[in-house]
């Protein structure tokens, strides 16, 4: 059956990756017989532009009917100025609630040939592969009660709520402990136990869950120390799972220390597997349109998107081994090049195709 894909540009950088992204899905169905079908909608800002809402109904509709859904970015400084619901921000978390995408994968893997990128030093970076499972759909970021209130004494306090129901923890456990099976069965759940209740409850589910799988190792670790262990010995995880917030903070450190957030992707899941595939990295306005954005991190979404929700492996390896590919024949967009010389969105994009092709 021919697999479904929306296909969400957004805003910034976000056309411009994705049109390179979209010429790989078009070459695995010329070359590789993928059988695809993809249809485009707008999110974000771009969706705001156009019709009033950062996620109309029928980008919805679209995404919910397909098999899959690929992502760019959302977000620029023209739109902070909206009324907190209609900013672009808000068609992304209301995708992730409306799909229940609670389970997000943000892989940190540190590409050999870019071992200069990091600001580490390289004993403290080289082979470093991380995955944080985040979870994407509770937490602080969707808890109510929530906003911005007045007091007796006239007074502003804004206030927000961190929940989680068993079931929520329960199912991201499940989801983190199935991907550490298939790593190196070392899962570290972060948390702040030592001051918050609702981490006390994920903290002894994260144990009850753990009997199902006596070959994960299983530990704890506090969040403000697992932001330490992150820059000082970040190769003692194998896999991290955490709450909504904490995840959003941990995964951009973890990303930093591959020095190029330009080369990863994410995928957030639901409980059958059907997922979002975006790049880690966001919307970048200051280099919009100017055809030098790294397209790597947004093809390498779509390798994800093969492996996780469409079954295709094979087309996932192939991607993977373009991209290693073209970067051992050296090319680097900007953000990659360590000061030197570079090559363009659609050159890069253009060089993947022609690994696959060759
Ligand atoms: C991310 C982003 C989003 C988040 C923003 C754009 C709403 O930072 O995907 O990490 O906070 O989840
Ligand atoms: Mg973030």
């Amino acid at each position: 059956m021919t697999a479904k894909i929306a296909i969400l540009p957004g805003d910034g950088i976000g056309p411009e990756i994705v049109a390179e992204a979209v010429k790989v899905l078009d070459c695995l169905q010329q070359e590789h017989g993928l059988e695809v079908e993809m249809e485009t909608a707008n999110i974000g800002g771009a969706a705001y532009d156009e019709s009033g809402s950062p996620l109309p109904p029928a980008t919805l509709a679209l995404c919910q009917a397909a098999d899959a859904v690929l992502l760019g970015a959302v977000g620029g400084p023209q739109y902070d100025g909206l009324e907190r619901d209609l900013r672009p921000e808000r068609g992304l978390l209301g995708l992730r609630s409306e799909l229940q995408l609670f389970s997000n994968l943000r892989p940190a893997i540190l590409y050999p040939q870019l071992a200069n990128a990091s600001s580490l030093k390289p004993e403290i970076v080289s082979g470093l592969d991380i995955m944080i499972v985040r979870e994407l759909t509770g937490g602080i970021y969707f808890g109510q009660p929530r906003g911005i209130r007045e007091l007796d004494n006239g007074e502003r306090q804004g206030y927000n709520t961190l929940v989680y129901a068993e079931h929520e923890i329960e199912r991201i456990a499940r989801s983190a402990f199935e991907v550490a099976m298939k790593r190196n069965k070392k899962l570290c759940s972060v948390d702040k136990a030592n001051v918050l209740e609702v981490s006390e409850l994920w903290r002894e589910v994260m144990i009850r869950v753990s009997s199902e799988y006596p070959e994960v190792e299983l530990s704890h670790m506090y969040v403000d120390n697992a932001s330490m262990q992150l820059v000082k010995w970040p190769k003692q995880f194998d896999v991290i799972v955490t709450k909504n917030m904490f995840g959003d903070i941990l995964s951009d450190t973890a990303a930093m220390l591959t020095g190029s957030i330009g080369m990863l992707p994410s995928a957030s899941l639901d409980q059958n597997g059907k997922g979002m595939y975006e790049p880690i990295h966001g919307s970048a306005p200051d280099i919009a349109g100017r055809n030098t954005a790294n397209p790597l991190a947004t093809i390498l979404s779509v390798a994800m998107m093969l492996r996780y929700s469409l079954g295709q492996h094979e087309s996932a390896e192939l991607i993977e081994q373009a991209v290693s590919e073209v970067l051992e024949q050296g090319l680097r967009t900007q953000d990659i090049a360590d000061g030197g010389s570079s090559v363009s969105t659609r050159e890069m994009g253009d060089a993947v195709v022609r690994a696959l092709t060759n």
